[in-house]
């Protein structure tokens, strides 16, 4: 069942935001590149914490990876591969979201 969590302007481009997800399941955050959206479990692969220590800061200084913000692991937009740190060729989990009609749906 899909799912709408907000509109794709209600995130600024090349940052993300977090989502909490109702009964129980891990919440995600998704990361706004132009029009396309990319959704992962906001899980770190290395010791398991949530990635952002302030809310909904989830990218490294100049915007162009994922950051975790606990050891400072950084992970490729496209597809959460940790390209640096502790959890170097790990992955964050994906998460299924798809921008339709201007809103960040998840399927
Ligand atoms: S928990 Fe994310 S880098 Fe260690």
């Amino acid at each position: 069942m899909s799912r709408v969590l907000c509109q794709l302007e209600d995130i600024t481009d090349g940052e993300g935001r977090g989502f909490e997800m109702d009964g129980g399941g891990d919440d995600i955050f998704v990361v706004r590149r132009g029009e396309r959206a990319h959704g992962y479990v906001n899980v770190c692969p290395h010791a398991a914490s949530p990635l952002d220590w302030v809310e909904n800061q989830f990218m490294n200084i100049d915007k162009s990876h994922i950051m975790c913000a606990t050891h400072g692991a950084e992970f490729r937009i496209e597809d959460g591969f940790c390209v640096q740190g502790p959890c170097r060729g790990k992955s964050l989990a994906p998460v299924a979201v798809t921008v339709r009609d201007g809103h960040v749906v998840l399927d």
